[in-house]
């Protein structure tokens, strides 16, 4: 077998954030997500920076970070960028092996292995920065190792903590938005070893060549074979390349970084329903998207879906698919705007679920395109109008 870097999942991932427990308290509240580690006190003295860690999906922690020292890591990206996700970590099967993969393609090491042992377990790791502005990402090999991280300690059972009532299983993926996406496509491919898995690009002059406006978008995914993780990247596509909401991310983000996760569900429909009776704010699609519905799945041959029509269109959720395979999916509004305010960042989250189509939903792509425009471009009615016609 060709070298990899023996990439296993994900370990977790890690916010930066100006107010903890704001960014706590949501997760708690809003995903379920429980409590189960903190920053030790020596640790927070050391690299100046506070951390809360909750339970996600799986095995994965969600860490916020919030710094004590401007100089601290956390402090130095929020001078730079809103709160947003600074660190992708992943389990690997062997450091060694990932090290060896990374120094071959001269991947930018952050720092040489590290290594910490607690009670006769192990852990090691290294991390490298990426493309993606100030975000990096950290590579980890645990062997007994029974603490949740170096510089944490526990403040719950993990495994008894309970939470997540929304069963959300894993990160489906991963999307970051690029104003030159090679750049990163090609770091996933050369430094990562990744693979084309999926690629679109849509703009709606397309649909609409004579309407003296629009915007665009490319899209591609790299995934990891051995692993099945996957990233997409997006970056504008002219004609009026600043008008696409890529570009509109880069420039609230301070620079390309990571837009969405997506969070897989067995059932979407009562997660949508219960998340919006708490108050969490979703993208609408267009007026027309359920009109058109029908004929979209005819056309593609998505065939009967086993959810029942009008709690989907009641719950606005989105479906896409093709050859009697499909996906249900709805982009959550950017956490700045679930927090009221704008320091909050540009990130968001997706919540999907797969029934067989292993795709992105290039045709809610479409959709989300138009609604993710619509607030952000101040335009008229007649004009909103026109371009949601375009659309279809
Ligand atoms: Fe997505």
């Amino acid at each position: 077998m060709a070298p990899h870097l023996s990439l296993t999942g994900y370990h977790s991932i890690q916010f930066y954030v100006k107010d903890l427990e704001r960014a706590v308290r949501w997760h708690r509240e809003k995903f379920d997500f429980r409590e189960v580690a903190r920053s030790t006190k020596d640790s927070e003295k050391r690299h100046g920076m506070r951390s809360i860690v909750l339970r996600g999906p799986g095995q994965i922690g969600w860490i916020f970070t919030q710094p004590i020292e401007e100089a601290s890591t956390a402090g130095k990206y929020l001078k730079s960028h809103p709160e947003g996700l600074g660190f992708l970590n992943f389990e690997v099967k062997s450091i060694a092996q990932a090290c060896e993969f990374l120094a071959e393609r001269k991947a930018p090491f952050l720092y040489d292995i590290q290594e910490h042992r607690v009670d006769g377990g192990l852990w090691r790791e290294t991390a490298i920065a990426t493309p993606l502005s100030d975000a990096g990402f950290r590579f980890i090999e645990k062997s007994n190792y029974t603490c949740f991280a170096p510089g944490f300690e526990w403040t719950a059972d993990w495994n008894t903590v309970g939470g997540n009532k929304y069963q959300f299983e894993d990160i489906d993926h991963v999307t970051c938005n690029m104003r030159a996406m090679i750049g990163l496509t090609e770091f996933y491919r050369h430094c990562l070893g990744f693979e084309r898995y999926w690629g679109i690009d849509f703009h709606t002059a397309h649909h609409n060549p004579d309407g003296g406006t629009g915007s665009g978008l490319e899209s591609i995914v790299m995934w990891d074979p051995h692993s099945g993780i996957k990233f997409a990247t997006n970056q504008p596509l002219a004609p009026y390349f600043n008008n696409s909401q890529i570009q509109i991310y880069v420039e609230d983000n301070g620079g390309g970084g990571i837009q969405h996760i997506a969070l897989s569900t067995p059932e979407i429909i009562p997660v949508v329903r219960d998340l919006r009776k708490d108050g969490c704010r979703f993208l609408e699609a267009p007026g027309k998207y359920y009109e058109q519905l029908p004929k979209r799945m005819d056309d593609n041959k998505i065939g009967a879906i086993l959810e029942p029509m009008d709690q989907i269109r009641k719950q606005g959720i989105l479906v896409d698919g093709r050859d009697h395979k499909y996906l249900l999916q709805l982009f959550m509004k950017e956490m700045c705007e679930q927090f009221g305010d704008a320091k909050g960042g540009p990130f968001f989250y997706e919540i999907i679920q797969r029934a067989g189509d292993p795709g992105f939903g290039d045709g809610n792509f479409k959709a989300l395109f138009d609604s993710i425009e619509q607030g952000q471009v101040a335009l008229s009615r007649q004009e909103m109008r026109d371009r949601i016609d375009c659309l279809f």
